[in-house]
């Protein structure tokens, strides 16, 4: 780079005229978290538009096939496959941001069966929710539907082969949701490393289902509690105050 060139750029100049040097602006630069946080922010944008892009194409391709045609089986996998990708592209947009709860008043129930019919893939699994109807959250039920999401993916799939999926919601103080499988349960070494962001012991997990649901929880004054036995189940139990 030539010394004009340098020059144009700014506080340079002053050196090159031998002038002192003007001491440095004070504004505060962004944090490499927040630099991180921008870029996942615009990944994730960039990532979406496309992926419902696809998705929405190879609908109309799978509704063209004969009923009977074997690859509309294909189709399925792709669109299981996207939204996958898709919530995975959610959670680190998530993740990544400030989390500030926009509360309103909302049935506990009606937001845990919303997030159940939208899961990709869970047609081996019993699920059921008992306790309380009509028990509800002063909550931000965005953010929440992105837990109840995260903790029934896990359920699912702790439970390659199938299993029961029970929901049990009780009134409060405080409100609980108490979700348990029947999966493969989790031992002790991996239980105390469950929250930690980017831990997965899966091969084609991200490890920020958890970490997730814990900052969501916690912004909204709650705790998430986790109990488990290898080979019998996992019970992960959210708290919010009312
Ligand atoms: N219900 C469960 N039963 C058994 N293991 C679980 C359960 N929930 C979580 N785990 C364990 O905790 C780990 C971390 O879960 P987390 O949801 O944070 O990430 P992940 O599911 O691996 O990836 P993803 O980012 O796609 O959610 C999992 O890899 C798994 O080992
Ligand atoms: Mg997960």
């Amino acid at each position: 780079m030539t010394p004009a060139c340098i020059a144009s750029h700014g506080t340079p100049l002053a050196v090159s005229l031998g002038m002192r040097p003007q001491p440095r602006s004070r504004t505060p630069r962004p944090s490499p978290q927040s630099d991180l946080g921008s870029l996942a922010a615009v990944l994730a944008h960039e990532i979406k538009n496309p992926l419902a892009g696809i998705s929405g194409a190879v609908q109309i391709l799978g509704e063209s096939l004969p009923f009977e045609d074997p690859r509309r089986e294909v189709v399925r996998e792709v669109l299981r496959e996207v939204a996958r990708l898709d919530n995975t592209v959610r959670d680190l947009l998530a993740y990544s941001q400030p989390i500030q709860p926009a509360r309103r008043r909302f049935d506990l129930q009606d937001s845990l069966l919303r997030a159940w019919n939208t899961l990709p893939g869970s047609s081996s699994v019993r699920f059921s929710i008992e306790g309380c109807k009509g028990v509800t959250a002063d909550a931000d039920a965005s953010l929440l539907h992105l837990v109840w999401s995260n903790l029934l993916q896990n359920a699912v799939e702790a439970m390659p082969a199938g299993g029961d999926l029970t929901i049990r919601v009780s009134a409060g103080p405080p409100v609980s949701v108490e979700i348990r499988d029947s999966g493969v349960g989790i031992p002790p070494q991996v239980v105390q490393r469950l929250f930690e962001p980017f831990f997965t012991t899966k091969t084609r997990g991200t490890g920020l289902g958890l970490p997730l649901c814990r900052r969501i929880v916690e912004a909204h004054g709650g705790r998430v509690r986790v109990t488990s036995a290898p080979g019998l189940g996992t019970i992960i139990t959210v708290e919010i105050p009312e």
